[in-house]
Order: structure tokens, then C-alpha cells, then sequence
């Protein structure tokens, strides 16, 4: 077969009213990313590179959501239909090439779909090749009317249906492939005569069929798969099939998952082989975690990197790294910055943010450290609290290799620990302390002789 070059085009410049937002609706995350991320990432999982997105209302949310990634954007000014959408993409598509068509808001897309869309359109030589399929409950979608012969005839949208088409139960996925020339050409014809007034992209199936174009229908695709999001319970809908799905692809690829049903997986996660999740567990955003670990219960992680033989226990984990071999939790709270290099027990409340913990280092009870540098080896008190602000600004801590925190130590910051130096329990330590000391700060001890009021 002849390589066509492919683009893609995704829709999406439609303001989505029935979201009730002000944002635009294919922004709108489900899984931990926006709708139309998901439509590229199948996309680009289909092996397709060239992709245009056409954006309108609200177009900086989506640009800016895509800053930096190779997608091109075309501008839809006014949303005057799907036909009306496709056609801004005319100057930026390569007449020659096959180009596939989708909406934004249709993120349960599989790429397999994609690619089979494809193959059919190019084995048949169609100029125009429609993915459909079928519907118990058809309503809200443009029907796929067939001639006797079961041939194409032409999509009639819910609003324009008489009450026998609206009887099919055949619908329109709004999922096409289209020869470009052909379908840029019979765009130019398009009549806005249609209960909604607008500039149809489905017409263009029936003018190319008309002119003796050949156009077929792909009736292939799962009905999960074109579910489309229009307002907030579809959105809740697509995230629980997202999640479902990234459950069932994390256990086939070697995760434990105790109690799937109540662990939440958003869709760009990654876990290695052998790690165990237990129940109650939410993993969100762009987190990776290695092999061998124990996640959960009651745990919840985002944008984190976390190591191989991790073991993270009723904790939250906020946009922190995690290195091998690390023991968190309980009840830690892990804030963004926080870098844990290997081997560093973290335990029961202990909070930390912006603040690197160097190989073998514990922080086992009731702490804080923020803003803080912690060699190896440390050991940190329970309760010990680096004071890293003075009401206008953050100060840094330095607790340097093998330094030891006594209990109940106040770190004022700025302020230095030297190395294999140890506080007393209780100090409050304001100025440097130099290597292989000890410094303590506090009142001697007084004992005096004492009856209390009532013998016991
Ligand atoms: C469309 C199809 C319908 C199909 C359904 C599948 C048409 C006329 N109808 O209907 O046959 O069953 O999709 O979900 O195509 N958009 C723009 N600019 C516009 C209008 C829409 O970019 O001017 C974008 C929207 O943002 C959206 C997509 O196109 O992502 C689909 O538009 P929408 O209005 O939702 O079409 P439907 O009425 O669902
Ligand atoms: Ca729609």
C-alpha cells in the first residue's frame, strides 16, 4: 500500500455551554489530564505526528496546556459549526495527505481504533471513511442513514430527523478520515440549512457521495470509546472508565492492586513491576513509582518521583522526590521540594518541604524541616522544628553529615549544623555550630526540695 502522509485535527474550539464553566470544556480534566490531551495522546499513540488543533473559545487555556509540545493550533473565531471548523485548518494541511478528523471531548479514544480507522479508509482508496457504531440509546447523535444496499446515504443530525431516521440506532462517531483536497474543496459548498444554522461537517459525506467519491463507514468502534463529554456527570463518567482502565492495564502489567475498586490511578502514571497498592490509595498527575514498593493504605501521591523498594504509608506526597529504598509514614506530609536521596526514614508526622535529606538520614517523629539541607547519616529528634521564618522571609538550615538533633530542638534558621555535631534535647540553637561540638542551650537543672499540698 502507498504511504499518505497523515494529519490529524481535533475540534476544539466549541465553549461546551453545557459544562457551566468558564473554561472551555475540552480543558476540563478527567484522569489527571484535559479531555483533549487525551484525544492527542491516542493520536500521537496511533503514530500520527502531524496534529493541528483547532481552538476558539477560551483557545489560551488549550495553547497554554500544550506550550512547548509539537502541535500546531488554528483559530476558529466564531463557532459557526463543525464544517465551518474543519475548513480554518485548510492552509495548514498538505493537500495529498489522509486527514483524520476528531473532536476534543471524546478522551476514552483508543489509539487501536485510530489505526484501524485508518488502514480501512486507505485499503478501500475511500476519499471519505466515517467511524460508527451502534447505540441502545441513540439520542443527541447524528444518524448514519444507509441505502437498501446497506451503502452510505448520508448523517442526519438529531435536530434535523424526521421520527423514523431518529429510529436508527447507527450513529455518527465524529470520527472521520478524509482524502484533504476532497474534503477542503465540498467544504466551500457547505449551506448552513439545518435546524441549528450551522456549517455542518457531516454534509460533506453526502456531497463527496454525490459527486461519486467513494464513502465508507468503519462501524467498528466501541460505544465506550466515542462517549463524548458534555456536561459534569459525563465528565464523572469518562473519569471512572479512565481510572477502571488504568487499573486493569497496571495489574496485566505486574502492579498488586488490593481492593482495585477503591484506588485511584490517574491516567499518566506510571508503576513498576511487583509494587503493591493498598486500598484507599490516590495516585495522581505525572507521578512515576519503582518496582517493589508498598503504596498505601490511605496514601496520596501527585507529581512525584518515587524509587525502587519505596515503602509509603498513609501519607501525602506532593510534588516530591523519592529516592530508593526510602521508609515514609504514617501520617507524613511530604510538601513540594522535598528530596529524599536513598535509605531516609521518614516517620509520623513529620512535615517537610523544600528541603534535600542526604543518604541514611532519619527524621523518625514529630518534626518539621523546611528550607533545609540534611547531610548523611543524620539522626533528627522528635520534635525538633527548623524556624525557618521570621515573618517576612525564609531562612535556610544546614545540618551537616552524621549531626545529631536532640529532641525538642528549635533550629533558628539561618543557621549551620556542623558535621557529626549533636544538640541537646530541647536547645534552641540561633547561631552556627561548628564541627565535632556539642551545643546546648538551656537553663541548668535546679532541684529543690518540695512537699506537695496533698500526700500521695
Ligand atoms: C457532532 C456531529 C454528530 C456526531 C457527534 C459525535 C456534526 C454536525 N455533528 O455533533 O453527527 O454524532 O458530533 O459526538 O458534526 N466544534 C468546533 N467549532 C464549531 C463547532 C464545534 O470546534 O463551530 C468542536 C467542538 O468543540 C467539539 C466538536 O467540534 O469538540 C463537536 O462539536 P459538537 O457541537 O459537540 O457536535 P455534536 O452536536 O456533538
Ligand atoms: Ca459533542
Amino acid at each position: 500500500m502507498e504511504k499518505v502522509s497523515c494529519t490529524a485535527v481535533i475540534l476544539a474550539a466549541g465553549k461546551g455551554v453545557r459544562m457551566r464553566s468558564k473554561l472551555p470544556k475540552v480543558v476540563h480534566k478527567a484522569a489527571g489530564k484535559p479531555l483533549v490531551a487525551h484525544v492527542v495522546d491516542a493520536v500521537r499513540a496511533a503514530g500520527i505526528e502531524d496534529i493541528i488543533i483547532v481552538v476558539g473559545h477560551g483557545r489560551e487555556h488549550v495553547e497554554n496546556f500544550f506550550a512547548g509540545q509539537p502541535v500546531k493550533f488554528v483559530i476558529q473565531e466564531q463557532q459557526l459549526g463543525t464544517g465551518h471548523a474543519l475548513r480554518q485548518a485548510e492552509g495548514t494541511v498538505d493537500p495529498d495527505s489522509t486527514v483524520l478528523v476528531l473532536a476534543g471531548d471524546t478522551p476514552l479514544l483508543r489509539a487501536s481504533t485510530l489505526k484501524a480507522l485508518l488502514e480501512h479508509h486507505q485499503k478501500c482508496q475511500a476519499q471519505a471513511t466515517v467511524l460508527t457504531t451502534f447505540l441502545d440509546q441513540p439520542a443527541g447523535y447524528g444518524r448514519v442513514l444507509r441505502d437498501e444496499k446497506g451503502s452510505f446515504l448520508r448523517i442526519v443530525e438529531e435536530k434535523d430527523a424526521t421520527p423514523e431516521e431518529k429510529q436508527v440506532t447507527e450513529i455518527n462517531s465524529g470520527i472521520y478520515c478524509f482524502q484533504a483536497s476532497a474534503v477542503f474543496r465540498v467544504l466551500q459548498q457547505l449551506q448552513p440549512l439545518n435546524a441549528q444554522g450551522e456549517y455542518y461537517l457531516t454534509d460533506t459525506l453526502e456531497i463527496l457521495k454525490g459527486e461519486g467519491c467513494r464513502v465508507e463507514v468503519m462501524s467498528a468502534a466501541e460505544p465506550e470509546e466515542i462517549h463524548g463529554v458534555n456536561d459534569r456527570v459525563q465528565l464523572a463518567q469518562v473519569e471512572k472508565i479512565l481510572h477502571r482502565r488504568k487499573n486493569l492495564q497496571l495489574m496485566r502489567d505486574g502492579v498488586t492492586l488490593v481492593e482495585p475498586d477503591t484506588i485511584i490511578v490517574d491516567s499518566d502514571v506510571t508503576i513498576g513491576c511487583d509494587t503493591v497498592v493498598l486500598p484507599f490509595t490516590i495516585i495522581q498527575g505525572k507521578t512515576s513509582i519503582g518496582e517493589d514498593c508498598e503504596i498505601g493504605p490511605w496514601t496520596n501521591i501527585n507529581d512525584s518521583r518515587i524509587g525502587h523498594r519505596v515503602i509509603i504509608e498513609s501519607s501525602r506526597v506532593k510534588e516530591a522526590d523519592i529516592g530508593d529504598d526510602c521508609v515514609i509514614g504514617p501520617y507524613a506530609y511530604l510538601r513540594p521540594g522535598t528530596i529524599l536521596q536513598e535509605h531516609v526514614k521518614v516517620g509520623d508526622f513529620v512535615e517537610i518541604k523544600q528541603s534535600t535529606v542526604a543518604p541514611g538520614s532519619k527524621i523518625p517523629h514529630l518534626s518539621y524541616v523546611g528550607d533545609a539541607t540534611v547531610g548523611r547519616e543524620v539522626n533528627i529528634g522528635a520534635g525538633t522544628i527548623t524556624c525557618n521564618y521570621d515573618g517576612q522571609h525564609k531562612h535556610p538550615t544546614i545540618i551537616e553529615d552524621h549531626a545529631f538533633i536532640g529532641s525538642n530542638t528549635n533550629l533558628v534558621a539561618p543557621v549551620r549544623i556542623g558535621e557529626a555535631s549533636v544538640t541537646g534535647a530541647g536547645s534552641t540553637i540561633t547561631r552556627d555550630v561548628p564541627p565535632h561540638s556539642l551545643a546546648v542551650e538551656r537553663a541548668d537543672q535546679r532541684v529543690i526540695p518540695w512537699k506537695k499540698k496533698r500526700d500521695h
